[in-house]
């Protein structure tokens, strides 16, 4: 039910624009907001590039109160037009939950395996270590894009909103463009 909706209002929103397939994605920026330091902090959070074909973004969390047993994840994908207008998702998700049963939450997994392999936190709660994203890669992405979905080109933007105990406590947003 959950995925057949979402398949629907993706043909509605992609009918409205002269699609043109992209086959080529790029990250451009990313930036990452702890809303709460007393919480958890960014140690860091950055893309490198380390030639024309290697890019990858790493960042580290620092938890300041472990163990953490409530986490919930909110998250949208955004396009540019004039300015960053909300495309497509608007998901909130209880990441306890989700990491238990991570069969029932089909477009959920499909973030979430853009990231997975590539993160110390694939695993169910309590969290109580630092968190880390390291090198995860275009092509990962890119792979994933092509084959399962096909958006229009353009500038986009994830923006994820990272609560425990049901409070903001981070903000992520990865631009990224299809070319
Ligand atoms: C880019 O850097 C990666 C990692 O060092 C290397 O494996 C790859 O061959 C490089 N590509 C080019 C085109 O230099
Ligand atoms: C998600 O919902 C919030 C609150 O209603 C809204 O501000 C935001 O723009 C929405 N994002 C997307 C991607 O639809
Ligand atoms: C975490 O990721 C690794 C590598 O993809 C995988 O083998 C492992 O099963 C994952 N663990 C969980 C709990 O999903
Ligand atoms: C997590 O905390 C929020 C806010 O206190 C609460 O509404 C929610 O039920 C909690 N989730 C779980 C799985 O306990």
């Amino acid at each position: 039910m959950c995925c057949t909706l979402n398949v629907l209002v993706y043909l509605l929103v992609i009918s409205h624009f002269v699609v043109e397939i992209a086959c080529r994605v790029e990250f451009t920026n990313v930036k990452c907001n702890s809303v709460d330091k007393e919480f958890s902090d960014f140690e860091y959070c950055f893309l490198k590039s380390v030639n024309r074909t290697y890019k990858y973004l790493s960042l580290k969390v620092n938890l300041f109160q472990v163990p953490v047993t409530n986490v919930s994840t909110k998250f949208g994908l955004y396009k540019r037009f004039s300015g960053y207008k909300p495309f497509l998702y608007n998901l909130t998700v209880d990441a306890c939950k989700y990491l238990k049963h991570q069969k029932s939450f089909p477009v959920v997994s499909y973030f979430y395996g853009n990231f997975k392999d590539f993160s110390n936190m694939n695993h169910s709660c309590p969290y109580d270590h630092d968190l880390i994203v390291d090198k995860l890669t275009i092509e990962q992405i890119n792979n994933r894009f092509s084959k399962l979905l096909a958006f229009p080109e353009g500038d986009y933007m994830v923006e994820s909103h990272f609560l425990a105990y049901g409070i903001n406590r981070a903000v992520v947003k990865v631009y990224f463009t299809l070319s």
